[in-house]
């Protein structure tokens, strides 16, 4: 949620700013604005604040022509929080002097307390933020110590909740100070300067080495260096990580939208997430782990804690832990699972679900969890991000920078590892031999093949399929087992980027209600490769297609006979049931992109959501 971008150096600070915002987009598009150090008439520096409602491209327009002298300012792209998307709400806020600007992601949640404190002390607030009060905290404690790393250490000392903030001073010209809790932070030097964002993504044409800020650590930049200090104001010498992926992952590399890009990368992050995971002697080889195979083999209880996207992950993963290692397995959404009294013991294992690794209600939960004594265990897409530092163990799913807001290729990420995690438990229980995790492994890579095979060959009837759903009103999405677990995913792609109604059931349900819905036309998605309960969803669609239903169905090449029920046939090459939410989400999600682009909607960044969700 929003986005930081902060620059001194050499450069023109606006365009590189820009460039930032354009990057973190994905954070936040309710709002953008920068503020450029300047020169005023009189030789004195000034702060210069600009900020427009909606996406970047809009601030970048409103800058044009703007003084590209200034080789020093602060940037934000916002997700509302408190406020609504205004000129007045945008970041950067400034003191009342305007000297001192801030930008800031997270929440600070006595803001309420410290707002009335300020302004019992005359300070004038322009904005309905939580934000603003930093600016007024530094602008107080600058008068103090005339120092703004100082002023900003103190501010922070006042507040109650997260951030990630970047702060300049008039009276400080090419400074900028940067403090974190909560809300990520990454700094770097480049060859011409130094630069702060929200994610490595915005800075990572300037460097590859980074310093991800720790909680409670602070930065200070100038255009020749930066020091980092601890909250007594110590010197500290932080760890810099390495970026090694793609910068072309941040580019659309010819294709229409990101989304469409990601979809297309999947066969890469299957094999990518299997790299030096099996032995020569068949052993799996999860290090990262944390546990060793005695701790493991005590585990007898599972929860998958994630959101969104990642909870339908661990919907996947339930079906193949209790399958492969006979130990019961619950999938909460995190947000519910910090606020109940769940079942922990030293033997629980806590699988934390995230792409971003810094979702808010998923890092509670974790540490909700370790408070209880269970083992926490993190599958996340983002290397050092919370969810990996909270963790006892962390997989990486190597799907790389994911932009587009909604999940796809994170998504095959997280359930090839979950299904590593699965198979490991499994042979850690000797409820699996050696032979049979070998073949399993061998098969779960073949899917990176068949989700290509899905990929050249099923746009058409994609396409088609799309047709026949863009003018619905809303869509039943419905499967059996695995089949019900991605038509959950199915649903929400749907939903979220077209913006058209849908909603998933295991097909079985439908009979206990869903079904009045179906009148002629209505689109029902079905799930119906070859599986166990092939026969009983065929039994549920036809109960649908006596109603009219339009019915589109995702079935095993060479079911032919899924043609006399179903309008649309999107096909799956055969694959094992256990692996069948890797290969039949592909559609899914191919699916939900043609409706959106038909109807007209930005795929990559639909309304309301942002990709990092920061607040609980
Ligand atoms: C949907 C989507 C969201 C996320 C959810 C959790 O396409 O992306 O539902 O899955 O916000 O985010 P992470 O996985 O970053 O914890």
């Amino acid at each position: 949620m929003c986005g930081i971008v902060a620059y001194t150096g050499e450069d023109t600070a606006k365009d590189i700013l820009l460039a930032g915002l354009k990057r973190l987009e994905y954070r936040g598009y309710d709002s953008a604005g920068v503020a450029l150090e300047g020169i005023a008439p009189d030789g004195s520096t000034t702060l210069d604040v600009t900020c427009r409602v909606g996406k970047v491209m809009g601030l970048a327009s409103e800058l044009e022509g703007h003084d590209a002298a200034s080789t020093c300012g602060i940037g934000h792209t916002r997700w509302a929080t408190h406020g609504k998307p205004s000129v007045a709400n945008a970041h950067p806020h400034t003191s009342c002097d305007g000297r001192i600007a801030v930008v800031h992601n997270g929440i600070i949640e006595n803001f309420a307390e410290l707002r009335d404190e300020l302004a019992s002390r005359g300070h004038v607030f322009t904005s309905e933020t939580d934000t603003e009060v930093l600016a007024h905290l530094v602008e107080e404690a600058y008068a103090r110590h005339a120092d703004l790393m100082a002023a900003v250490r103190e501010a922070c000392t006042h507040v109650v909740g997260a951030y990630g903030m970047a702060a300049v001073s008039a009276d400080e010209p090419g400074v900028i100070a940067v403090a974190r809790k909560d809300s990520p932070i990454v700094v770097g030097r480049g060859e011409r300067g130094s630069y702060v964002a929200s994610d490595v993504i915005a800075l990572i044409d300037a460097t590859r080495d980074v310093v991800v800020l720790e909680d409670g650590q602070f930065a200070r930049l100038t255009p020749t260096g930066i020091e980092y200090t601890d909250d007594a104001g110590e010197p500290i010498e932080p760890a810099v990580t390495h970026i090694d992926w793609d910068v072309d992952t941040a580019e659309k590399g010819g294709y229409p939208d990101f989304m469409l890009k990601e979809i297309c990368e999947q066969p890469r992050v299957v094999r990518d997430t299997l790299v030096g995971r099996l032995s020569a002697t068949g052993e799996l080889d999860i290090d990262e782990l944390g546990l060793t195979f005695e701790e493991l083999d005590l585990i007898d209880r599972v929860y998958v804690i994630a959101c969104g996207t990642s909870y339908h992950a661990g919907l996947v993963a339930k079906n193949l832990i209790e399958a492969w290692a006979r130990i019961p397995c619950e999938v909460e959404a995190a947000s519910e699972f910090r606020y109940r009294n769940p079942i922990i013991t030293p033997s629980t294992l806590v699988v934390a679900v995230s792409q971003s690794g810094e979702t808010a209600d998923t890092l509670a939960a974790i540490r909700d969890a370790r408070i209880k004594g269970a083992k926490v265990f993190g599958i996340t897409n983002v290397v050092g991000s919370p969810v990996a530092r909270e963790s006892d163990g962390v997989i990486y799913t190597k799907a790389n920078k994911e932009i587009a807001v909604a999940s796809t290729k994170s998504f095959i990420g997280q359930i090839v590892s979950l299904t590593l995690l699965a198979m490991l438990l499994g042979q850690v229980k000797g409820k699996l031999t050696t032979g049979q995790v070998r073949m399993l492994f061998r098969e779960l890579g073949d899917t990176a093949a068949q989700i290509q095979w899905i990929l050249d060959s099923q746009r058409t009837a994609v396409h088609e399929a799309a047709l026949a759903c863009k003018d619905a009103q809303s869509a039943l999405f419905v499967g059996r087992g695995m089949g019900a677990a991605i038509s959950y995913e199915g649903a929400l792609k749907l939903k979220e980027v077209s913006y058209l109604h849908a909603e998933a059931y295991a097909a079985g349900e439908m009979k206990h209600g869903p079904i009045a819905l179906i009148d002629p036309g209505f689109p029902v998605i079905a799930v119906t490769t070859k599986s166990p309960t092939y026969d009983k969803v065929v039994s549920n669609l036809k109960e649908c297609e006596a109603r009219g239903a339009k019915i589109i169905a995702l079935a095993t090449q060479g079911d032919e006979d899924i043609k006399q029920i179903a309008d649309h046939v999107i096909y799956i090459p055969p694959v094992r049931d256990a692996f069948s939410a890797i290969t039949a989400s592909v559609p899914l999600q191919l699916l939900a992109r043609e409706v959106a682009v038909m109807r007209g909607c930005d795929v990559d960044q639909p309304r309301n959501l942002a990709k990092s969700v920061t607040v609980e």
